[in-house]
């Protein structure tokens, strides 16, 4: 009995040991370039800085679209263009991957509740159709609004009313009745509204 036991559990051990270093190597590379980011987007995607936006729990896509739209300038940065440019398409992938795998910690930030409120209304009523969940699913690739940093959701909202970056056609129709009916506190109450976000 000994001898065969002995044998299959060395058997077990090596297919264990093949498949679990298989998972390293590829895990390793999308790990290692993740945590290349971590300096700025914190170690799983939880950014400190208010001006850098949370990359956890968004989509793999939406990470290759942003890397893609800095590379090519497509898309309006103060940092990212540069960053991107050391990298290629795989690299970009591999990044896309290790983000969309990280659990988003949201931080806490200051809110004013009857306006989260109303935000929370015109999110339904405007948004929620792309960006589910109130914003904190990233199935429609449409990136995490639901914790993200204000001050970056800020920049990106002045960045998509200028030139800095563009809006898909149904975003830009929603977003120009929600502008026409509500103006800017429209935006300034869906900012409270994201913030809340638990
Ligand atoms: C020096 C700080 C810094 C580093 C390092 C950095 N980023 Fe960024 N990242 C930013 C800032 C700031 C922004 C906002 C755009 C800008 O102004 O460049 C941003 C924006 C992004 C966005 C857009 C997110 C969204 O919600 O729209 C993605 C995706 C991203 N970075 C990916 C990465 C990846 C992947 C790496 C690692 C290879 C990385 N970043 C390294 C600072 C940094
Ligand atoms: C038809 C689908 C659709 C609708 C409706 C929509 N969005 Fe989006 N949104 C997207 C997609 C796709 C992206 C990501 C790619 C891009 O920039 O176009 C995005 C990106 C964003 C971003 C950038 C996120 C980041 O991390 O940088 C913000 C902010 C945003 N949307 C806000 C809104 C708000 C507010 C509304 C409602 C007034 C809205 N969107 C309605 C599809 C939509």
């Amino acid at each position: 009995m000994g001898t065969k036991i002995k044998m299959m559990s060395a058997a077990v051990l090596t297919s264990g040991l093949l498949l679990s270093g298989a998972a390293t190597a590829a895990g390793a590379s999308a790990d290692a370039l993740g945590y290349t980011c971590a300096g700025c987007h914190g170690f799983n995607g939880s950014s400190r800085g208010p001006a850098t936006p949370h990359l956890a729990s968004a989509s793999q896509e939406y990470v290759v679209e942003m890397m893609t739209g800095y590379k090519d300038g497509s898309i309006a940065s103060t940092i990212m263009g540069r960053i991107a440019k050391g990298y290629s398409d795989e690299q970009f992938a591999l990044m896309g991957e290790f983000f969309a795998k990280q659990k988003l910690t949201k931080p806490k930030q200051e809110f004013d509740a009857k306006l989260a409120k109303k935000g929370a209304k015109l999110h339904d009523k405007y948004c929620e159709k792309c960006h589910a969940e109130g914003g904190s699913s990233a199935e429609d690739d449409s990136g995490i609004l639901a914790g993200q940093w204000v001050p970056y959701l800020k920049y990106t909202f002045a960045d998509y009313h200028g030139d800095g970056r563009k809006m898909g056609k149904k975003m830009k129709k929603k977003m120009k009745k929600m502008n026409k009916k509500e103006g800017d506190a429209g935006i300034e109450a869906l900012l409270n509204f994201y913030a809340e976000a638990k």
